[in-house]
């Protein structure tokens, strides 16, 4: 079999400690099925900026290019002024890779509390697809009049036709192929009653591709409103397509119902590319090198890594290990409540894949 050429970048605070849980994970499931990996190591992020002055530079971003996938920790420090780290490394790794897919499941493992009231697994288990290089995160705008009373500051969203249609076309494969108990179902989140711009265009190239999908059905609701029934309602959620700036903010709100950031986990998807897969939590600063913090949302990242490289059945058999850790083994979610160090975490998933995965 082939050997997976897999860039580790363990980032900021906590990243560089779950990361090698994961890898741990990934290298038990190699184990388990004979998959080889090649790691390279990054040394990106707020200390590396700190001492070199560098944020993603060209040499790196080459040799990046060289790699099957990226596996990442976490991007931000607290001694580095906020959006330097996010827009000069993370968002320029998304856009230079043209990850123009976010992908985010929302899914409430067994033995995991959610604080919906009388919701359970089987309610809560849906995708989130979020545009990934456009929207309000392009940078375009200005400043004008900085610093008076007079200052306008204009932050425009962009939205191509190729840009809103791939990640559409995207939403409705993904969708085709999801193993779900329910009925298929994209449901595209907007807000159509104000962005009569941006989601005009959304709007009409959904229901374009829509229409080659006749087994799929096609929904709409506003970005509120999405908000709203993910709390009363996700059950009638299967993937949902949006937007940059929606898809981030409902994403969290995905992951706090899917039992908060110590599980939620995603990737960002160049389906022709290099793809990265990361936990969706930050660097969690406060808890760097206390071995406290939970590994479960990097070991998923790792999962997700591993299935879009074509392992499905070695992504499957990390999924049962978080499954039967979170159900059987962790106390809390929560850093320093979990019952196990990070490391002991690791090497519970780690020993399910190796045994007793099916
Ligand atoms: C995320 C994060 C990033 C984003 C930040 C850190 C730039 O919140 O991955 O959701 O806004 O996309
Ligand atoms: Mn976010």
């Amino acid at each position: 079999s082939k050997t997976h050429k897999i860039a580790i970048v363990g980032g900021d605070g906590t990243g560089p400690e779950v990361v090698a849980e994961g890898v741990k994970v990934l290298k038990a499931a190699g184990e388990r099925g004979n998959i080889s990996y090649e790691f390279v190591e990054f040394p990106l992020g707020g200390e590396n900026y700190m001492k070199t002055g560098d944020l993603l530079t060209q040499e790196t971003l080459d040799s990046l290019k060289t790699m099957d996938a990226i596996y990442l920790g976490a991007i931000g420090h607290p001694d580095v002024k906020p959006g330097i780290l996010e827009k000069g490394i993370l968002l320029d790794l998304r856009f230079s890779l043209d990850q123009y897919i976010n992908l985010r499941p929302v899914k409430l493992y067994e033995g995991v509390d959610t604080p919906l009231k009388d919701k359970g697994p089987e309610d809560i288990d849906f995708v989130v697809v979020r545009e990934n290089t456009e929207g309000l995160y392009a940078g375009a705008g200005g400043v004008l009049k900085k610093g008076t009373l007079d200052e306008v500051a204009v932050q425009e969203s962009i939205n191509t036709r190729k840009g809103a249609e791939r990640c559409i076309r995207y939403a409705f494969e993904y969708c085709q192929k999801r193993n779900n108990k329910k009925g298929k179902k994209v449901t595209l989140c907007g807000k159509t009653n104000v962005l009569t711009f941006a989601f005009d265009l959304w709007e009409r190239v959904f229901y374009e591709v829509a229409k080659e999908y006749p087994d799929i059905e096609a929904d709409y609701a506003h970005v509120d409103a999405t908000c709203m029934w993910m709390v009363k309602n996700p059950e009638w959620f299967d993937v949902i397509v949006t937007d940059n700036m929606f898809g981030d903010i409902i994403t969290d709100l995905g992951a706090m119902i899917q039992g908060g950031m110590g599980i939620a986990a995603g990737g960002n998807i160049n389906p022709e590319g290099v793809s990265m897969f990361e936990p969706i939590g930050g660097s969690a600063p406060k808890y760097t090198g206390m071995g406290i913090i939970n590994p479960i949302a990097a070991i998923g990242a790792g999962q997700i890594m591993l299935d879009t490289l074509g392992e499905t059945e070695a992504a499957s058999w990390i999924e049962q290990g978080i499954i039967k850790v979170l159900r059987d083994d962790l106390k809390d979610l929560a850093a320093g409540k979990m019952g196990f160090s990070t490391s002991e975490v690791g090497d519970l998933i780690a020993d399910f894949v190796k045994n007793s995965a099916k």
